[in-house]
């Protein structure tokens, strides 16, 4: 595995690959790496000649009272985690590689923010963007492999794409749980050990929101006061929000129809943990 941390060498060498002809599977993350990014470079493995993955933890990402400077970093683990899956490429640079200045220019995501996370976390969506215009520049990958946990993310990443022109192929992978059903997440580890024991009602509420649309419930306010009812008995977590909406334009729904988005996220003490399910209705 080689490990790069100056973006004029990935340059050269994506280049380098391109010329050989070969294909180029790119899963960017902020690192603190886990089964769910396992699954991500797992899918790029089965499917790209070369898989590039990158470590960087955004700043662009956090806002002023976010968790910036006590997001988990270890990256002797992380090396070795993305050494045993395969990884080719470890692109690791330094913040002051990446921004090595004010920007001149910066990306607005326009739709599909004023809901879940854009509207709980402003401007997190506009430094996601930013921050994937340079990776792509940087990696010029065939396919870009992101998780279903951040369903939002993925939605505007395809517009992205799509606005852009980027020559990449999105795919999205399923989440990746424990074996309660709470979603792998980076921020797993900031749990008490009693929030730890709380934290799958996430997932439960989900899926009871699941079985009632299987039942025949056609009401996003009855889904959402469902979703937020479990969790309230089932925790001491302070929900952000919990939304029923169509997928992937994220409007609110009414009256569910179509690929429907059901999405929660809460603080816990010192974690603030999102989930979501996908429902297709007929
Ligand atoms: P990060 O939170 O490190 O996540 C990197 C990728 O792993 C994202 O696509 C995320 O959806 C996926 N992922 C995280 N937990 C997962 C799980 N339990 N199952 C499946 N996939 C999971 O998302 C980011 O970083 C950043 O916003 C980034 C895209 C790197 C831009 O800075």
């Amino acid at each position: 595995m080689i490990i790069v941390d100056r973006i004029s060498e990935m340059q050269a060498l994506m280049r380098q690959c391109r010329r050989e002809g070969k294909t180029i599977g790119f899963v960017p993350t902020m690192g603190y790496l886990h089964e769910g990014h396992a699954a991500l470079i797992d899918r790029a493995r089965e499917e790209n000649d070369m898989v590039v993955v990158s470590i960087f933890v955004n700043p662009l990402q956090f806002g002023p009272n976010e968790d910036f400077a006590r997001y988990p970093r270890d990256f002797a683990r992380d090396r070795h985690i993305a050494e045993q899956r395969g990884v080719d490429v470890l692109f690791h640079p330094e913040a002051g590689e990446m921004y090595p200045g004010p920007l001149t220019v910066q990306a607005v995501v326009k739709a599909r923010t004023d809901v879940l996370c854009g509207r709980s976390r402003p401007g997190h969506f506009d430094g996601v963007a930013t921050v994937l215009i340079k990776l792509f520049h940087i990696v010029m990958p065939d396919r870009a492999y992101f998780g279903m946990k951040d369903a939002q993310q993925v939605a505007v990443v395809d517009g992205l794409i799509r606005d852009f022109n980027f020559p990449i192929e999105l795919v999205p992978v399923p989440t990746v749980r424990e074996a309660d059903g709470l979603a792998k997440s980076s921020r797993n580890v900031y749990l008490s050990s009693q929030e730890r024991k709380e934290a799958p009602a996430l997932y439960q509420a989900l899926q009871a929101a699941a079985a009632a649309v299987e039942e025949g419930e056609r009401s996003g306010d009855a889904l959402r006061r469902l979703v937020k009812e479990h969790i309230e008995a089932h925790t001491h977590a302070e929900i952000d929000y919990v939304e029923v909406c169509s997928y992937p334009d994220l409007t609110p729904l009414e009256t569910l129809h179509g690929t429907v988005l059901v999405a929660v996220a809460v603080r816990f003490t010192s974690a603030r943990l999102i989930d979501n399910v996908i429902l297709r209705l007929p």
